[in-house]
């Protein structure tokens, strides 16, 4: 499965969620996750997002990635179309400790 990372947190630029064939992504407030079961691992989505916050889980110690994006995207609704981005999406691109301060 591919995951959505923590640098999608404040940006939400939502161009992955347009090439999805699958329609997997899930909205949140400040982020979207991938349903990782309904994900088919096709990777169209990775270089769609100019935050660069698509991983695959092949990569180290994307474990806990998996079960965030599982835990929300059973939670949220799903998103098949893109929106705006955040107001503050370019500023915020690339800044650490997103995670600690919108999911402590
Ligand atoms: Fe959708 Fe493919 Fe990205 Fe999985 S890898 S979320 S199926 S676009
Ligand atoms: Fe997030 Fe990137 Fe999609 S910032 S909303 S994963 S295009």
């Amino acid at each position: 499965t591919y995951v959505v990372t923590d640098n999608c947190i404040a940006c939400k630029y939502t161009d992955c969620v347009e090439v999805c064939p699958v329609d997997c992504f899930y909205e949140g407030e400040n982020m979207l996750v991938i349903h990782p079961d309904e994900c088919i691992d096709c990777g169209v989505c990775e270089p769609e997002c100019p935050a660069d916050a698509i991983r695959p889980d092949t990569e180290p110690e994307m474990e806990k990635w998996v079960e965030f994006n599982r835990k929300y995207s059973e939670m949220w609704p799903v998103i098949i179309t893109k929106k705006d981005q955040l107001p503050e999406a370019e500023e915020r691109d690339g800044e650490t400790g997103k995670l600690d301060k919108y999911f402590s």
